[in-house]
């Protein structure tokens, strides 16, 4: 049986189309939930393009709301994609281990609340880093704190905007978030794909 992952989601979606292209009929994952905490979520109307049933929580601070929607759908794994806000402590106690986020910069550097879209992107740019990149990991009762599972750099290059270094980024994250769910339905829980970059 393939993994059933919920895919929880406050935007436009990207890494969401990236991992629905990903994963074929025959792979060993498949999205079967799609959360948002906001109505205007573009990725809401792409998951329901592809069959698969989007919902709007009614209080995404309700642990026993969004259980209910995880449990209704015999989820395995939970992946934060572009999911803005912290994840209810009876959920992560109920799936620890087995919730995951995407984040677009080398954690632990550039992470941690408040740290989403081009504001990490403007504080990499502001620090002078060379490079950046996205990480995949575990997801806890903190922001971006959890055990990393892998992550992939990009240079930062001269005359780059915020916008510029995010694109650089999402090209890494629509492969890199992929990887780590394939590799989790393979091993039946999430694994790190690659060492943290030193
Ligand atoms: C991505 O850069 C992700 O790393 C971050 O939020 C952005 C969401 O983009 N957490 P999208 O909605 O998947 O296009």
């Amino acid at each position: 049986m393939p993994m059933r992952v919920a895919v929880c989601i406050s935007g436009r979606g990207s890494n969401l189309r990236a991992l629905l292209e990903a994963l074929g009929p025959d792979a060993p994952a498949q999205v079967v939930l799609v959360l948002s905490n906001s109505a205007k979520a573009g990725g809401l109307e792409l998951a329901r393009s592809h069959g698969i049933p989007a919902i709007v929580l009614a209080d995404f601070r309700s642990g026993s709301e969004m259980l209910g929607w995880l449990e209704q759908n015999r989820v395995d794994l939970v992946v934060l994609a572009g999911y803005l806000k912290m994840i209810p402590p009876e959920v992560v106690a109920r799936y620890r281990g087995r919730i995951i986020n995407i984040h677009p910069a080398l954690l632990p550097a550039f992470g941690g609340p408040g740290m989403y879209g081009g504001r990490v992107h403007q504080a990499v740019l502001d620090a002078g880093a060379a490079e950046s990149g996205a990480t995949v990991h575990l997801v806890d009762e903190e922001y971006d704190r959890g055990e990393i599972l892998a992550q992939e750099r990009v240079p930062v290059l001269s005359g780059d905007t915020a916008d510029s270094l995010a694109r650089r980024v999402l090209e890494v994250e629509h492969r890199l978030l992929p990887a780590v769910v394939l590799a989790a339905a393979r091993a039946g829980r999430p694994v790190p794909l690659n060492q943290p970059a030193e």
